[in-house]
């Protein structure tokens, strides 16, 4: 039997009501599997401990996450009792840099069974590879002055190592799929990080020469996500322009709700973090509506990161097994519970077993 221990940290909102949902169905896979066993321990830090304890979680946080195998995590962000920013950079990111998540991974695809908002769409499916350390995300900058004399400067950073980092992991992904490497650049309008951006992908691209690659603008990107999505293979992108385009992954799907994403520490000299791409909800918490496909999808990345890849086909299978039967959230056109939802996957699941 294989033992991994999971850290799971529900967080805010709908947060608390996917993550255990997810981890019905990961328990279910696993108990299918057989050889498999998750250790699952809870920790309770998000907006309400930070009202308690006056930060987001407790001071050795970190250390106490380090002897897991994976985090597993649903959603932080309560804007009515804490400034989005507190909370993100208090839990989220403080758990990304710690840890070196360097990468963050976010597919879009379309699922079977699912009607994408786009008219005609054809079969897209794609991976958008978002640098995940430094970037326009970056704690370089400050602000002086005050009333309106006031500045804020934030500064952009792009190191050589990281960005080299993010590119190679997304060729040696798309050597895996169909060969096809998309870079996120923006060098028409800022004119120092994207052409370096560009040097690096070009540097990069000469060691894949198997690979065909397109550099495309940030802009122009977004609205081919739109108008075809299906040219696209693999993305690499930056830090706000990969976070950006995956809320727009998830929108094309059908729903934010749908969206999974990991955050790799791709070295896995510390655990990975595994979040869906959607936040916290507030305006649908507790009523029992939320769409735990995300959620369970991000599961799917996590069994899919510790070697169990066929375990999370077969989990995605039955997500589209339950989209085609019908069985979906508000946020996808149902009438279905978040319950309703994860019991037909289960239930699917097994069929396929
Ligand atoms: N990774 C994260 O933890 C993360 C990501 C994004 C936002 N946030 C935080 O979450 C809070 C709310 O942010 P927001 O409203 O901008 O984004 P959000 O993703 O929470 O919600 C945006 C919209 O999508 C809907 N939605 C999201 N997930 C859904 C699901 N699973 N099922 C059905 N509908 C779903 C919501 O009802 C809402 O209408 C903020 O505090 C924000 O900072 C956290």
């Amino acid at each position: 039997m294989n033992k991994y221990e999971i850290a799971v940290i529900p967080g805010d909102g709908i947060g608390n009501e996917v993550v255990p949902e997810a981890m019905r169905v990961l328990e279910a896979a696993a108990e299918i599997h057989g050889g498999l066993s998750l250790q699952w321990s809870q920790f309770s830090w998000n907006c309400e401990y930070y009202l308690k304890h006056g930060q987001m979680m407790p001071d050795d946080g970190i250390d106490t996450l380090r002897s897991f195998n994976q985090i597993f995590l649903g959603a932080v962000g309560m804007p009515g009792l804490v400034p989005d920013h507190i909370s993100l950079w208090g839990l989220l990111i403080k758990i990304r840099r710690g840890f070196q998540q360097s990468i963050n991974v976010r597919p879009a695809k379309l699922l079977r069974g699912l009607e994408s908002p786009l008219k005609n769409p054809k079969d897209f499916d794609l991976i958008v590879v978002r640098e995940n350390s430094e970037g326009e995300y970056s704690e370089v900058g400050g602000r002086i002055h005050q009333g309106s004399d006031q500045i804020a400067i934030q500064n952009a950073v792009f190191t050589r190592k990281s960005t080299e980092r993010a590119m190679r992991y997304a060729f040696d992904l798309a050597a895996e799929r169909r060969g096809h490497v998309t870079s996120a650049t923006k060098s028409n309008g800022i004119s120092h990080s994207m052409p370096f951006w560009d040097e690096v992908f070009k540097e990069v691209a000469v060691d894949y020469p198997e690979m065909n690659t397109t550099s495309t603008h940030i802009d122009a990107l977004a609205a081919f996500f739109v108008m075809k999505p299906h040219i696209f293979d693999v993305i690499v992108a930056s830090n706000l322009f990969g976070d950006i385009l995956t809320d727009l992954g998830g929108a094309i799907m059908g729903s934010i709700g749908i969206a999974p994403a990991a955050n790799l520490n791709i070295e896995r000299k510390y655990p990975s973090m595994f979040e869906p791409v959607h936040g916290s909800a507030p305006d649908i918490m507790g009523q029992g509506v939320a769409n735990p496909i995300g959620q369970i999808w991000t599961g799917k990345m996590m069994l899919d990161f510790m070697g169990y890849r066929e375990l999370g086909e077969l989990i995605l299978g039955a997500i589209e097994d339950t989209l085609q039967a019908g069985v979906r959230t508000p946020d996808l056109g149902g009438r279905a519970k978040m319950m309703e939802v994860t019991d037909t996957i289960i239930a699917n699941l097994k069929k396929r077993a």
